[in-house]
């Protein structure tokens, strides 16, 4: 590889303007494929959830044909939300004024439309978006046009079950919400390296090898994957030894993270979403394996925790100098964060298209 001395980051401005979050909007949320929800929402017949990618509300429902399907949950008449939340139906019926869709998205009825000489129902069905499903976990895509889920996760499904991971054994936890006063991309590039581990997470340090020799950055086209392996001499109250040997955090452009902690069969994955150029919003899914145990589980979880906690300070602290205008642009070690570099290099593409 040739040596590149210094690598500029992107605009500090770009952190802190709402003319770029909205061409992110456009041409980066609006054209990819993000994470929804969970398979097991969306199990039976007539069964939904409602869900957004990129600030677009989107609805995906399980037809009667057993078909899973997505729509934009804005309805046909006057643009209000149609769903909220999730459950099951045998229709879809929004609550302003009642018009009514089947669950494949066509316009079943609107009150007093029958007075209406002109009134075309079947020209005012709810827009339908893309949906796919890896595992138990669904995904969603606003365009039409879009390559399909399996081709732009790549090689991704197979590492992940190379980790000893069987997706269809896992099941369903919990979700965990969490808010950042940071731009949405602060909260990515936190996750996209673990240079900043050996300083500002002690405890994830003590059992995970995060030292350059040791921890694996390694971008693809559409992900990039971080494989950490266990200390031979791991200390604390995580016990980390069990089928799952390396601790694995991958990224799917433009804002998943799944994250898989070293020890017994564990994934937890979720979007990083703009709620506004400085606020951001995450969820993750978390799932287990079928006879993880309770305990273990627990300390697990805690040590998961306790590097989010440690996160969000560094991610808010970061927020606060990349706004202020002191600075025009950062630098990157080509080395150690280059998985920052990648994925500042598909927001340019992205936003220059
Ligand atoms: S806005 Fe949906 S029925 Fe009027
Ligand atoms: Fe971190």
């Amino acid at each position: 590889m040739a040596t590149v001395a210094n690598v500029r980051t992107i605009p500090f401005d770009w952190y802190a303007d709402p003319a770029v979050l909205r061409q992110e909007r456009d041409r980066i949320f609006r054209r990819t494929w993000q994470y929804a929800g969970r398979a097991d929402q969306v199990a039976a017949p007539g069964s939904f959830f409602a869900c957004e990618a990129g600030g677009i509300p989107i609805v995906v429902v399980r037809g009667r044909d057993e078909e899973l399907r997505a729509f934009l949950n804005v309805c046909r008449h006057r643009g209000s939300l149609v769903c909220e939340g999730e459950g099951r139906r045998e229709t879809l019926q929004c609550p302003y004024h009642a018009w009514t869709y089947e669950l494949d998205g066509s316009l079943r009825a609107a009150p007093r439309a029958d007075r209406e000489a002109a009134f075309d129902r079947s020209e005012l069905g709810l827009r339908p978006v893309q949906v796919d499903a890896w595992g138990p976990f669904v995904f969603v895509n606003p365009d039409p046009a879009a390559a399909p889920l399996a081709a732009t996760l790549g090689e991704l499904p197979r590492l992940v079950a190379a980790a000893g991971l069987d997706l269809g054994a896992l099941r369903f936890l919990k979700r965990v919400h969490s808010t950042y006063e940071a731009n949405w991309k602060v909260c990515c590039e936190n996750f996209l390296e673990c240079y900043h581990c050996q300083v500002a997470h002690p405890g994830f340090s003590k059992v995970v090898d995060v030292s350059a020799d040791a921890y694996v950055l390694e971008p693809s086209r559409w992900f990039s994957t971080q494989l950490g392996p266990v200390r031979e001499r791991w200390s604390g109250d995580f016990d980390p030894r069990g089928p799952v040997a390396r601790g694995q955090f991958h990224f799917f452009w433009p804002n998943a993270t799944i994250n898989v902690m070293p020890g017994h069969p564990n994934l937890s994955i979720g979007p990083v979403v703009p709620t506004g150029v400085e606020t951001t919003a995450r969820f993750l899914d978390y799932y287990v394996g079928p006879d993880v145990d309770a305990a273990w589980l627990e300390e697990m979880l805690a040590f998961d925790d306790q590097v989010g906690a440690e996160d969000v300070v560094l991610i808010e602290r970061a927020q606060k100098g990349l706004r202020s205008g002191g600075l025009e642009h950062g630098h990157l070690l080509p080395e150690s964060e280059r998985l920052i570099a990648h994925f500042q290099g598909l927001l340019v593409e992205a936003l220059a298209d």
